[in-house]
This record gives C-alpha cells, structure tokens and sequence, in this order.
C-alpha cells in the first residue's frame, strides 16, 4: 500500500511516543474503555475532536456527520448516543459546530451539492425556524455565524428529546448535554449556554431557544 506509506510512518512514531511515555498504556486501553464524554461533532477535517479538548484515547467517544446534525431517525447517530449513554455511562453529550461550517454554508445558499443537499434540509429547516432573527443581523456574514450557532442549540435539543436521553434522566442518571462552538480562527471552544442536565431544564432552554 505504497500511497499509504507515510500514513503508517506516522502511525508507527505516534505508537512508539505514547509507549515510551507510558509502556502500558495501548494494554490498559485495549482492556477497556470508560470516557466521561461523548462528542457529536462536523466531520470537517478542521474540527479533530480529541486534539481540541486535549484527550487521549480512551477519554472521548465521538460520532461525527457532516455538520453535527442530530437526526431522530438515524440509527447511527442514534446507535452511538445509546451505546455512549446506556452502556459506556457517559456523563456529558457535547455537541460541538463550528464557524465556517461548510454544510451550513451550503443549506444557507441552497447549493446544489448532490445527495448530501437532502441531509442539509435539517439546517435549512433550522434556518426556517429561526428566519425572523436571522433576517434581523446586519450581513451575510454575521447570518452565516449565527446559523451556525442556532444549529448548535436545535442539536443538542434533538438529543434531549431523544428516547434515549429522556430515559436515562427518567431513572435519575446524572447526564449533561452542552453546546459548544469551535473557531477555526482561534482554535477555540466556545460556549453557548445550553448546557442541559434534566428534563425541567431541557423544557426551558427549549422554551427560550424557541422565543428567541
Ligand atoms: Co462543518
């Protein structure tokens, strides 16, 4: 596999670094994995999610979509909230966007991109939701940040409505679900403060988002 080659270059330095700092550490992983964390993030290449929140392996469960979309009807998506929550016993959903998302972008200007226009119907649906504020900003550009924010806090209360999560608050576990914001100009997070953690909060983030 010669086109791959410098992959497994890459691949067999970062193996050795992680054992020379830490012998064990592949074995240990490779036993089990508990991470506190699950991530739903864009699949932009920009956006990696262990590297931003600084965790190793084994510290982040992640799923991640073109534009950090949060589907009811997707099993994938769905199969991995499920697992995270039921089985690994996450205790934080984090749904992170970004600015200069390029699914938002391309829902906002209603490009002809092939099939994943039909994916990006769920932000355009987000954008109709919220088109009275969005109409009221000043530019294109600041439009474009916003929807990118606003898809953000629609996501994170698609996971709060899920069965999934509605579940496990109904049996008292203690499970959070935030959204977060990447820059890729500043490599930060930001937060948007609509971290929810049980079924009263959700229905009032749900409320305001809703108002706002
Ligand atoms: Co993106």
């Amino acid at each position: 596999m010669p086109s791959l080659k410098p992959l497994f270059d890459r691949n067999r330095k970062w193996s050795a670094d992680i054992k020379a700092r830490d012998p064990k550490f592949f074995e240990r992983l490779a036993g089990l994995q508990s991470p506190d964390y699950l991530w739903i993030g864009c699949a932009d290449s920009r956006v990696p999610a262990n590297e931003i929140v600084g965790l190793l392996p084994g510290e982040l469960f992640v799923h991640r979509n073109v534009a950090n979309i949060v589907v009811h009807t997707d099993l994938n998506c769905l199969s991995v909230l499920q697992y995270a929550v039921d089985v690994l016993d996450v205790k934080h959903v984090i749904v992170c966007g970004h600015y200069g998302c390029g699914g938002v972008h391309a829902a906002m200007r209603n490009d002809r991109l092939g099939l994943i226009d039909n994916w990006l119907r769920h932000i355009q649906d987000v954008m109709k939701k919220h088109h009275e504020r969005l109409a009221e900003l000043p530019d294109e550009s600041a439009r474009f940040r916003r929807l990118c924010e606003l898809n953000v806090v629609e996501q994170v209360l698609n996971v709060g409505q899920t069965t999934i999560v509605q579940g496990a608050w109904d049996r008292g576990k203690a499970l959070e679900i935030h959204g977060v914001i990447y820059d890729l100009h500043d490599g930060l997070l930001r937060d948007l403060s609509v971290c929810v953690k049980s079924y009263a909060e959700f229905t009032e983030v749900y409320r305001q988002t809703a108002e706002r």
